[in-house]
C-alpha cells in the first residue's frame, strides 16, 4: 500500500475534480426502470444506484436522488419493470435519462417498443433481452446516521415474473457476459461492459 493516501470526510467535500464515490463503487449494473402513472402514461429511466437484495423471493431495488417520476409512479401504481441495459441499447438507455415533462413517453423518445407485462401493467422494453416484472414491496426514505431525513428514496420490489432471451441460456445456464450488460462507472460519462475474458472463478470456503 502506498504511504500517500488521499483522505477526506464527505461532509466537508471531496476536493477532487469529480466525486470519486461512484467511480469507486463501480462498475454498477443499471436499473432501467419502466413504470406508468395513474393516467396510464408510460415512463422509462435508468438508475445506477441499483442492485439485487434477496434471492427468495427475489427483491431488487434502486435509489432515486430526489422524488423523481419513477418513484411517484411506482408509489401510485405499486408496480414496475426492470430491463437489462445492454451495450447495443446503451445510447437509447442514456436517452431515457433526459429530463422531459412528466407524462411524456421515453419509449417513444428513444425509439423503443413497449410490451405490457404478464403480471403487471408496466411495460417491458421489448428490445432488452431480460426483463423482470416487479411489485413494489417498500419505498424507504434514506436518513443520515443521525436520523435526519434525506431527499433520497430506495424503491424495492419483489420480482414476480422473469423474461430471458433464450439465446442467453447455454445448457440452461444464463451467460452474464454474452448479454454485454452496460455498467456505470464514475465521472460524467464513464461506462464499461464485460466479455468472457474478464471471468475468473472462486469456490466459497464453505463449499470446498
Ligand atoms: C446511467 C445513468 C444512471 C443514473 N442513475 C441514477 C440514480 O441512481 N439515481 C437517480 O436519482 N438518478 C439517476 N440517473 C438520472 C435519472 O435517470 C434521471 O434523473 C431521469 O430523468 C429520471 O427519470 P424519471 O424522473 O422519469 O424517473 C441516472 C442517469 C443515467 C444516464
Amino acid at each position: 500500500m502506498s504511504a500517500k493516501r488521499y483522505y477526506y470526510e464527505p461532509a466537508d467535500g471531496h476536493g477532487l475534480p469529480h466525486d470519486p464515490l461512484n467511480a469507486i463503487i463501480g462498475p454498477r449494473p443499471i436499473g432501467w426502470i419502466s413504470s406508468y402513472d395513474q393516467q396510464g402514461n408510460r415512463n422509462l429511466a435508468p438508475y445506477s444506484f441499483f442492485n439485487c437484495f434477496n434471492y427468495r423471493p427475489p427483491i431488487i431495488g434502486f435509489a432515486s436522488s430526489g422524488w423523481k417520476d419513477s418513484v411517484q409512479n411506482i408509489v401510485e401504481t405499486k408496480e414496475f419493470v426492470w430491463n437489462l441495459a445492454t451495450r447495443e441499447l446503451a445510447e437509447q438507455m442514456n436517452e431515457t435519462s433526459a429530463s422531459i415533462p412528466r407524462g411524456e413517453d421515453e419509449f417513444v423518445r428513444a425509439g423503443l417498443t413497449a410490451v405490457v407485462g404478464q403480471k403487471v401493467k408496466a411495460s417491458l422494453v421489448a428490445e432488452s433481452p431480460v426483463n423482470f416484472e416487479c411489485r413494489l414491496s417498500q419505498c424507504i426514505q434514506l436518513t443520515t446516521a443521525d436520523g435526519a431525513a434525506i431527499d433520497s428514496w430506495l424503491v424495492l420490489g419483489e420480482v414476480v415474473a422473469v423474461h430471458i432471451d433464450e439465446s442467453l441460456l447455454k445448457d440452461g445456464i444464463y451467460q452474464t457476459a454474452l448479454a454485454k450488460p452496460v455498467l456505470r462507472a464514475g465521472g460524467p460519462s464513464a461506462y464499461y461492459t464485460i466479455d468472457e475474458s474478464h471471468r475468473f472463478d472462486l469456490t466459497r470456503p464453505d463449499a470446498r
